[in-house]
């Protein structure tokens, strides 16, 4: 990607090595959801099989990764980040399988592999899906909540932002679009609620995990919305402009389904400026942090020139 978000070049304090920081992340956070799950041996054993199948298909694990580095920017430890963190990973590994499906967008890769349809069939995916959604709030339900942040807000939390409000919302409008001419302001809509909605709420669980101030969780709601945006802009930009053995899912399904994307309605180059003035303001939402948000910045960047 050409353009450099503004605030990028002052935001860096020394180097941070943000692959390093997701190799690690990433393993942690596999061996969190493998002790939370059921055994693939468990009965009834097509279900659990399922669902492992694809939450261990091989996802960036960028939410989880945002969670944990916003309960660091917070002075907050890792251990009790990592069920919340592994929560939102359960739920977006199911709208991926839901959204997946024949019903839906109709993909037959996922994560590099055949989607979960494919191998499970479609009544099985339905189920893998709503399994690993619930499976979400069990591990939620079992957190022990923090001083300002009661149990109770934290299920809320992922309840809003799962919910037909948000995620639903975004997937709904972005299949009452398919084919037809929308607007700027619409298209903005689909993806504060499709994909943003449930970044952001990624971010805010880490601050509240670090049990962070009112102020603190405000800015990691703007950081969060705003690198949110600009991620599904970047989907958007990348389903052009990549091969799917780079993305691990078809590339040009958009075009082909008649998606309302960024680089349908205002062209690729747009996109990306679009992206980059989102992810600039993302910075600006850190600035109160002084420097101790050093992994979210990286993430930030990280995703806005991410290449899968
Ligand atoms: C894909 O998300 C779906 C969107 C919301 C754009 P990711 O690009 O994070 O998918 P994985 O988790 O790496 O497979
Ligand atoms: C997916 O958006 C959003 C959710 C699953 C909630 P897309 O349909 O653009 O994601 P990909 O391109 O299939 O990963
Ligand atoms: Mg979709
Ligand atoms: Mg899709
Ligand atoms: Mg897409």
């Amino acid at each position: 990607m050409s353009i450099t978000p503004k605030g990028l070049a002052s935001s860096r304090r020394g180097p941070f090595d943000v692959q390093e920081f997701l190799a690690i992340r990433t393993l942690r956070v596999n061996k969190a959801l493998d002790g939370f799950l059921p055994s693939a041996r468990t009965s009834p054993s097509t279900i659990h099989r399922a669902m492992r199948y694809s939450l261990f298909a091989g996802g960036k694990r960028m939410r989880p990764a945002l969670c944990l580095a916003a309960a660091a920017a917070c002075g907050g430890e890792e251990a009790p980040a990592m069920p919340l963190a592994c929560a939102v990973e359960c739920i977006h590994t199911y709208s991926l399988i839901h959204d997946d499906l024949p019903a839906m967008d109709n993909d037959d890769y996922r994560r590099g592999k055949l989607t979960n349809h494919k191998v499970f069939g479609e009544g099985m995916a339905v189920l893998a899906g709503d399994a690993l959604l619930t499976q979400a709030f069990e591990i939620a339900a079992r957190c022990k909540g923090w001083r300002q942040y009661p149990h109770q807000k934290i299920v809320l939390e992922l309840a809003h932002a799962a919910g037909s409000l948000q995620l639903i919302a975004g997937q709904v409008a972005d299949l009452e679009a398919e084919g037809k001419k929308i607007s700027g302001a619409q298209l903005r809509f689909i993806h504060e609620r499709k994909t943003s909605a449930l970044l952001c709420c990624a971010v805010r669980l880490g601050g509240m995990s670090a049990n962070c101030s009112r102020a603190k969780l405000g800015a990691l709601t703007a950081f969060g919305y705003h690198v949110g945006l600009a991620f599904q802009v970047i989907d958007d930009i990348l389903d052009v402009t990549q091969t799917s053995e780079k993305l691990g899912k078809t590339a040009g399904k958009d075009t082909k389904a008649q998606k309302a994307t960024y680089p349908a309605i205002v062209g690729l180059e747009e996109s990306r400026k679009i992206a980059a003035r989102l992810t600039s303001r993302a910075f600006g939402a850190l600035k109160s942090f002084r420097g101790k948000a050093v992994a979210l910045e990286a993430l930030a960047e990280f995703l806005l020139r991410r290449d899968r």
